[in-house]
């Protein structure tokens, strides 16, 4: 069975030192990918190792498979990218490892479970614009909130998390006890403090974890000549009944916000 296109155009590959224009199709991925999706995954554990992480087992990719969210980038009909998106369910539990999301709001939530773009197709946005599209997606679902973690010393993926509108809210221990932020992006994001922010060196897990723990949060991220830093500020908590403005200025109604 065909998979579905999603978008489709012409990339660059680069290799060995030639570049190549062909086309390309996004498309949803089934279980019938199985085997590439897992080995794709398999060469970013050998490629990048701790950087990537992700040690979930072949049983539980073909469940978030099932769930018909993932999107695979193909390249003359080769899987060439796969960006694996799902949602807690009772078949599913392991996707809230390390989420603090209360069991009441399960239903709202939903995980991104790993990126990842061939070397020879990198650089050319692919890794955002399909985690783009699943978030817009998620949010047709009624997912509202997306959660994602990420090694501190990953700089491509929390480049494409910050700047899609995620933040950093913990910095915690996983599997064979590797550092991962734990990020998250929500429709009723709470705006940041205006003051001016902190910028904190992203191998500076002390005052990260002392910062997150008061409340602060990452959400930008620039680089130096010696590596990166984080922006780190509070978020605000807005009251519960904001003033709606009209265009002149004057106030016309309240909205509630929950
Ligand atoms: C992370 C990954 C998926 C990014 O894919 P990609 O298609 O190259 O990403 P994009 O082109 O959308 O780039 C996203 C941002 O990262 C930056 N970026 C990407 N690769 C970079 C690199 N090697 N060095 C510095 N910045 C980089 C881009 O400039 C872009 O930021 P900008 O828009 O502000 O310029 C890819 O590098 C990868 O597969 N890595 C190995 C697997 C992995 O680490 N997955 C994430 C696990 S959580």
């Amino acid at each position: 069975m065909k998979n579905i296109t999603i978008a489709s155009g012409i990339l660059t590959k680069h290799e060995a030192g030639h570049c190549e224009k062909l086309p390309y199709k996004i498309c949803r991925l089934s279980i019938q990918n199985l085997d590439d999706v897992v080995n794709i995954r398999a060469f970013a554990n050998r490629s990048i190792g701790n950087l990537f992480l992700d040690r979930r087992p072949p049983s539980q990719i073909e469940q978030i498979l099932a769930q018909n969210l993932s999107l695979g980038l193909f390249c003359q009909d080769e899987l060439v990218g796969i960006r694996l998106t799902a949602y807690p369910s009772v078949d599913t539990p392991y996707l809230l490892d390390a989420l603090p999301i209360p069991p009441q709001e399960i239903h709202r939530h939903a995980r991104l479970t790993g990126v990842v773009i061939l070397p020879p197709y990198r650089g050319q946005n692919f890794g955002s614009h399909l985690t783009q599209i699943s978030l817009q997606e998620l949010k047709t679902l009624g997912k509202e909130v997306v959660w994602a973690t990420v090694s501190p010393s990953n700089y491509p993926s929390l480049r494409l998390f910050l700047n899609l509108n995620f933040r950093i809210y913990r910095l915690v221990k996983l599997h064979e006890n590797c550092d991962r932020f734990v990020l998250k992006t929500d429709a009723q994001m709470k705006p940041l403090a205006l003051s001016p922010p902190k910028f904190i060196e992203h191998s500076d897990f002390v005052a990260q974890t002392e910062l997150l723990d008061r409340g602060w949060v990452g959400y930008a991220i620039e680089r130096h000549a010696l590596g990166y830093r984080i922006a780190y500020n509070r978020e605000l908590d807005v009251p519960s009944t904001i003033p709606l403005l009209t265009e002149e200025g004057s106030v016309t109604e309240t909205v509630e916000l929950d």
